[in-house]
């Protein structure tokens, strides 16, 4: 079976670069991205490429190489479905709000209307592909709901999980560790993978595109999250224990990283992990688990989220207590929103719980973050919904100018570790602070000693 339609629903981070590779690797295939977002959709149109609407290394070049030759943005979503022989769900799963397992389940609404909407179009037989991050045995749920239209159409259900990380997307996609496809263990089931295992083998080494079951497959995209968070609350754990001894976590996490059976990455102690997926798929995880009764699996996991809250906590409270126990009314610079360097994506950064804890105690927050706008940063505090909106617009100001965001500031807290903020001025930064001038470098990248040797009061995670 050769594919040579491919629809995919949800144009967002994982949508749009995903497909804008896959169309990029297989030029005879036509790959149509539909979003309800009109707004989005426009800016995947957008002739100025930097106007893409995520911001990506290196995917302004594939989309400039494959938008409107095989690659297409549209709000068509019906008509879309309706010619593709191949259609990927990519839309949000984010963790309930409301109802039963608000707080930790995953919200299947916008998947189940994906389920119902391509039941309702399609005319002739479709494989759809999981691409979203799902509970395990969802496939059994779009299952139930495609086969029982009794029109006549035959869908085969594949799972495949992305593994991408925002910052490395397009690096992540050209080269990835691994291509995870599950399918049904059926003839049918195994051709609809094989048909999937082509399009990716069009650049991938056939040894990294792994076959499995689906359940299988569904339940390894939530737990290689859970065990990448679990290192960085492990790595986090002991920043607090280095601070206490003496010992510097950056030390240690080269020591220990060195034992090949352990490995280098992901030991980055910081002011705590951030994203759309590492809380959301951890406590889905967990909800998972109690749902199978499983209450110390369940808790075990629990575990690296209390972590993560407590580091972002205790990131804020070093500021508080180190400028006197009152904040009130200072200027505090951010440096740095997104929830990691070279995104501009602000779901779950810890920047935001910093914030709101600062200005519960009054703080002024000014930001410079090179990608996020000053209308996203006030969308994510209204999001938390601690304080009136127009508590937070007086509090906390975008600067365009990381100088200016420093101005007169008592303190400057590194939240995002963009490289561009190693190489400012900081003597200039320095002389313009009021004094005693302090920095929290929460990210661990820059350097203590020079910093300090310039006056500054230097409190870096782990040292
Ligand atoms: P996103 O919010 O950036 O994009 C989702 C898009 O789907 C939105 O633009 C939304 O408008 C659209 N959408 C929702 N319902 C729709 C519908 N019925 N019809 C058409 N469009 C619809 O989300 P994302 O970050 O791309 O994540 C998508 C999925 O991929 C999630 O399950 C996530 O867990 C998973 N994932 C994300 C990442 C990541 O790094 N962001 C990595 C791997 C997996
Ligand atoms: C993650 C997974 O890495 C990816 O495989 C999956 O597909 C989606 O979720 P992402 O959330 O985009 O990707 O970024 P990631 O690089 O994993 O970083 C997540 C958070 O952990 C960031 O806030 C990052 O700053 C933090 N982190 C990461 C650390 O604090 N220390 C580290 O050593 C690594």
């Amino acid at each position: 079976m050769k594919i040579k339609n491919i629809c995919c629903i949800g144009a967002g981070y994982v949508g749009g670069p995903t497909m804008a590779v896959i169309a990029q690797k297989n030029p005879d295939i036509k790959v149509t991205v539909v979003d309800i977002n009109a707004a989005r959709i426009a800016a995947w149109n957008d002739k100025d490429l930097d106007k893409l609407p995520i911001y990506e290394p290196g995917l302004d070049k594939v989309v400039a190489e494959a938008r409107n030759r095989n690659l297409f943005f549209s709000t068509d979503v019906d008509a879309a479905i309706e010619a593709a022989d191949m259609i990927f769900i990519s839309v949000n799963t984010p963790t309930k709000t409301y109802g039963q397992g608000k707080g930790m389940a995953a919200d299947l609404k916008y998947i189940e209307l994906c389920a119902r909407q391509i039941a309702k179009v399609a005319k002739t037989d479709k494989i759809v592909v999981e691409k979203s991050t799902l509970p395990v045995r969802t496939a059994q749920a779009i299952k139930s709901i495609l086969h029982n239209t009794g029109n006549g159409v035959k869908f085969q259900i594949l799972s495949n999980p992305e593994f991408l990380a925002e910052g490395t997307a397009v690096q992540d996609l050209v080269a990835p560790d691994r291509v995870l496809i599950g399918g049904e263990q059926t003839k049918e089931g195994l051709e609809a993978i094989q048909a999937l295992v082509d399009i990716y083998a069009t650049w991938v080494p056939l040894e990294n595109i792994l076959t499995t079951n689906l359940w299988s497959s569904e339940l390894s995209k939530l737990t290689a999250n859970a065990f990448l968070a679990q290192r960085v609350s492990s790595i986090n754990a002991l920043s607090e224990l280095c601070e206490v001894t003496g010992a510097d976590v950056n030390e240690v996490a080269i020591a220990i990283g060195k034992d090949s059976r352990i490995g280098p990455k992901f030991l980055k102690a910081s002011v705590g992990f951030g994203g759309s997926c590492f809380q959301k798929d951890i406590l889905n995880l967990v909800y998972i688990a109690k749902s199978y009764g499983l209450n110390e699996v369940a808790d075990y996991w629990e575990q690296v989220i209390i972590m993560n809250d407590y580091q972002k906590r205790r990131f804020g409270s070093k500021i508080i207590q180190t400028l006197y126990n009152t904040i009130s009314g200072k200027k505090i610079a951010f440096l740095g929103w997104a929830f990691k360097k070279d995104t501009n994506d602000t779901r779950e950064s810890a920047a935001i719980y910093v914030a709101d804890q600062l200005m519960e105690e009054q703080a002024n927050i000014a930001v410079y973050d090179p990608k996020v706008t000053a209308q996203q940063m006030q969308s994510d505090l209204n999001y938390l919904n601690t304080r009136p909106e127009d508590d937070n617009e007086s509090q906390l100001t975008a600067e365009h100018d990381p100088y200016e965001a420093c101005k007169d500031a008592h303190a400057v807290a590194v939240l995002t570790e963009w490289d561009e903020f190693k190489t400012y001025n900081w003597q200039k930064i320095y002389d313009e602070m009021k004094k005693p001038a302090f920095v929290f470098d929460g990210r661990g990248i820059l350097d203590k000693s020079s910093l300090e040797t310039i006056g500054f009061q230097v409190y870096a995670i782990g040292k």
